[in-house]
């Protein structure tokens, strides 16, 4: 092989390396395989809440920690990271009012609506409200998660 036939072969080599190299830096999602969801509860709250919430039945409705009633067929907003879009004064008053969709108003059937849980004991909705204002979403999928709830409350696509 001549000296110039060599130096092309390389120059190809090195062009075809740099094409892979690129492609594969643009087609990978650096966060493709990382889980959004995190909370920053101590374990007692969290077991005291995880047990408030299936007693009270929250999970007919929503999805928390991908865990959902298989029957489930409310689109109720997802709760995890809801401690991002609403802080913990905000979701107990709303858990404590006599009229939920006075805050948040429903597109929904009356009984797929969030109920009412003014009559919960305090204790359980102040930890309920501690809890879900734990649960946050990591800067990356914010914008995400904030496309998701608008979905669900209005039954219409975020605006781009
Ligand atoms: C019958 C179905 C149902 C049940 C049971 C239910 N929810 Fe809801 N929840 C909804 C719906 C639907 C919404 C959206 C507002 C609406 O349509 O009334 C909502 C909204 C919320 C929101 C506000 C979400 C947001 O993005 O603004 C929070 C927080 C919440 N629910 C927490 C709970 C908790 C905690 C429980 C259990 C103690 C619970 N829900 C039980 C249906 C339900």
């Amino acid at each position: 092989m001549k000296r110039g036939e060599k130096g092309i072969l390389i120059l190809i080599g090195v062009l075809v390396l740099a094409g892979m190299l690129r492609s594969l830096l643009i087609t990978s999602q650096p966060h493709d395989k990382e889980i959004p969801f995190y909370s920053t509860a101590g374990s007692a709250v969290a077991e005291r809440a995880m047990s408030i919430y299936h007693q009270y039945g929250c999970r007919n409705c929503h999805t928390l920690w991908t865990l959902r009633d298989s029957l489930q067929s409310v689109p109720a907003p997802i709760l995890d990271g809801i401690g991002s879009l609403h802080s913990e004064d905000w979701i107990y008053k709303y858990l404590s009012s006599s009229n939920p969709q006075a805050v948040v108003p429903s597109r929904l059937k009356l009984e797929y609506r969030m109920p009412s849980y003014a009559d919960m004991p305090e204790t359980d909705r102040r930890t309920m409200s501690q809890y879900l204002a734990s649960l946050k979403v990591k800067d990356w999928y914010l914008e995400q998660l904030k496309k998701s709830e608008y979905e669900k409350l209005t039954g219409m696509d975020a605006p781009k």
